[in-house]
């Protein structure tokens, strides 16, 4: 199975790529011009484009069998970056997917989403854009998973973290590091039970732990 990450330059879309090689995935990348991505990622295939131009993009989602989005707006001073890249940019990417025939798609997304206050809406209502973002896919026919994790962390050291996973607005707290997102995303990509649904992830060592396989047979 051949799968595209797109925002694979970015700090959850990189562990996404890593993750998806380890278990066997062909992966292609799709970043920008000026992405910058790791030496390990160097030698895969990886196709430079602007979300904005359609031809390009549809180059680079072609023969892949599943799309993962882990693009998001980075923090600056543009407020208009949520809007442009959390909502029109999923927008344009599942249009993509349409007109050349991917039938799977991943999204990373977030805790909160759709929450009007919230302290994160200080940085363009990027909570109310990513819903939007959601809603798109959602209602795109595609068979999608929405993965909604807490506040990020860099942590690589995930021994003692086990992951709360829950249905949609259930969790409104909580963190999680981004390998473990990344893991989540490609055990979707592995697990039927996982298609049309909402799954909201955070971790610590207080949880019991259980497996993505178990968790979507509950949620
Ligand atoms: N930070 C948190 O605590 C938190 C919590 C929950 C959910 N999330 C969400 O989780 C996702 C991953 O977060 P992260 O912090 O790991 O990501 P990140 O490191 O900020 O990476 C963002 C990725 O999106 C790409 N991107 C940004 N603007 C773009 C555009 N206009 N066109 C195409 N690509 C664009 C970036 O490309 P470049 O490398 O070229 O900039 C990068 O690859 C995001 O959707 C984020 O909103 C974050």
């Amino acid at each position: 199975m051949k799968i595209a990450i797109t925002g694979a330059s970015g700090k959850t879309g990189y562990r996404i790529s890593e993750e998806a090689i380890k278990k066997g995935f062909k992966v292609k990348l799709i970043i920008r011009k000026n992405s910058k991505i790791s030496e390990e990622l160097k030698s895969l295939e990886t196709f430079r484009v602007s979300l904005d131009n359609k031809e390009d993009l549809d180059k680079a989602l072609k023969d892949v069998n599943a799309l993962v989005i882990a693009t998001g707006a980075r923090p600056s001073l543009d407020l208009t970056g949520p809007a442009k890249v959390d909502a029109l940019g999923v927008f344009r990417q599942l249009e993509s997917c349409k007109r050349v025939g991917i039938k799977r798609v991943i999204l990373v997304s977030s805790l909160c989403t759709g929450k009007l206050f919230h302290p994160l809406n200080l940085f363009g209502l990027i909570l109310i854009w990513k819903k939007i973002g959601e809603n798109f896919l959602q209602n795109s026919n595609l068979k999608w998973t929405i993965i909604r994790p807490g506040g990020l962390k860099e942590n690589e050291d995930i021994k003692s973290e086990n992951i709360n996973y829950s249905k949609e607005d259930t969790q409104i707290n909580g963190s999680i590091p981004r390998r473990l997102v990344a893991k989540c995303c490609i055990d979707s990509l592995s697990n039927n039970d996982s298609v049309n649904k909402i799954i909201e992830v955070t971790s610590s060592n207080n949880n019991k732990k259980i497996s993505f396989k178990k968790a979507m047979q509950i949620i």
